[in-house]
C-alpha cells in the first residue's frame, strides 16, 4: 500500500500542472477517500493561488484558503455585466456618445468628482479608469465568519479604482423574483433619483460575475460604491477605495442601511459579522428592487 501510494503520489505530482481547475476539483472530491500522502499533494496544489478570472483580468485573481478545506468558489467569470437579449435591445436604444468631465486626478477619483461620473471610453483619455479594468492584485480569501472575502496584495490609495461589481443586469421584476430565494444574497441595487423618477441598476453576480461579488459588507467599509458610465448611458457599479487601505486588509462595501435589522423580517435577519466598532448588528437587506 505504501509503494502504491508513493507511485500514485508521483503520478499526481506529474499530472497536476496539466489539470484544469474542474479536473482538480473532481480529483479533490474523490481524494477524500484516498491515502493521506495523495491528499496532501492535492491540498498543497489547491492551496496554491489560481486565477479566478481564467485569464480574463490583466492581473490574475488569486484564491486563498488558509482557514479550512472548503474548495475554491466557482463562478462563470465575466469582466463586465451581461444581460439577456430583451434587455440588450433596450440598452442599445439608450446608448449615446457621452463626454467625460475629468472625474479623476492621477487616475484616482477626486473627492469633488462630478456626478454622474462619466468616462468617454477613449483609451487615451485621462478619464479611462473603470473602462481600463482591474489593475490591482486582488485576492479572494476565506474569512473565518463571512464566507469568502476580497483583499488586495498591495496598499491602495484613496480614490483608487478597485473593481466593478459585475454580473447579470436584471429588471426590477426579475430581481424581486430572485431575491425571495437568494441565500446568500449577491443581488446589488443602486438607485439614482432625478426629477424624471428613480433609475435602478440591479446586478446579480450569483452565477455569472466578477471578483467584486466577493466584497463583503461592513458597517465601516473601506470602499465606496459609485455608478460610472463608460461611453454608455447604462452605468457600471464601480468600487473605489474610500481611504488609504493597507495591503491585505479586507476590502468591504456597505450593502445599505443596517439599522432596524436591515429591512428584513425579524426571522429572516442575518447577523452582521463585520466586527466594526459601530456595527449595526444586522446585514442590510434590500428587498425593494
Ligand atoms: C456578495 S456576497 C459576499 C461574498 C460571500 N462572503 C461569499 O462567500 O461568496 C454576500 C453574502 O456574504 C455574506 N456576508 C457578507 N458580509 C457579511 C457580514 N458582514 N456578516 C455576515 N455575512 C456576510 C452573506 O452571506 C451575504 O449574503
Ligand atoms: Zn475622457
Ligand atoms: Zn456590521
Amino acid at each position: 500500500m505504501a509503494i502504491f501510494a508513493a507511485s500514485m503520489e508521483n503520478l499526481i505530482r506529474l499530472a497536476l500542472p496539466h489539470l484544469s481547475q474542474s479536473a482538480l476539483d473532481a480529483l479533490w472530491r474523490s481524494a477524500k477517500s484516498l491515502h493521506p500522502a495523495i491528499r496532501a499533494v492535492l491540498l498543497a496544489r489547491r492551496a496554491k493561488r489560481r486565477d479566478l478570472s481564467d485569464g480574463q483580468e490583466a492581473i490574475p485573481v488569486r484564491v486563498v484558503n488558509d482557514v479550512d478545506e472548503e474548495p475554491h468558489p466557482t463562478v462563470a467569470y465575466t469582466k463586465c455585466c451581461v444581460c439577456d437579449a430583451a434587455m440588450a435591445a433596450r440598452i442599445a436604444d439608450a446608448v449615446a456618445a457621452v463626454a467625460c468631465a475629468a472625474p479623476y486626478a492621477d487616475g484616482r477619483l477626486k473627492a469633488s468628482a462630478p456626478h454622474p461620473i462619466v468616462e468617454c471610453g477613449d483609451a487615451g483619455c485621462a478619464c479611462f479608469v473603470v473602462g481600463r479594468g482591474v489593475r490591482a492584485p486582488l485576492e479572494v480569501f476565506k474569512t473565518s465568519r463571512r464566507g469568502w472575502g476580497l483583499r488586495c496584495r498591495r496598499a491602495l490609495g484613496r480614490g483608487e479604482f478597485v473593481c466593478e461589481y459585475a454580473g447579470e443586469l436584471l429588471s426590477s421584476a426579475e430581481a424581486a423574483r430572485r431575491q425571495r430565494r437568494a441565500v446568500p444574497n449577491y443581488i446589488f441595487v443602486v438607485r439614482e433619483h432625478s426629477r424624471a423618477g428613480t433609475w435602478r441598476t440591479i446586478i446579480d453576480p450569483t452565477h455569472t460575475g466578477n471578483v467584486g461579488r466577493f466584497a463583503n459588507h461592513s458597517c465601516d467599509p473601506n470602499l465606496a460604491v459609485h455608478l460610472v458610465r463608460v461611453a454608455s448611458l447604462v452605468p457600471r457599479i464601480a468600487l473605489f477605495a474610500s481611504r488609504d487601505v493597507p495591503a491585505s486588509e479586507e476590502l468591504t462595501i456597505s450593502y445599505g442601511d443596517s439599522g432596524a435589522g436591515g429591512g428584513a423580517a425579524p426571522g429572516a435577519r442575518t447577523p452582521c459579522e463585520c466586527g466594526a466598532a459601530e456595527c449595526g448588528g444586522w446585514l442590510p437587506c434590500d428587498l425593494s428592487a
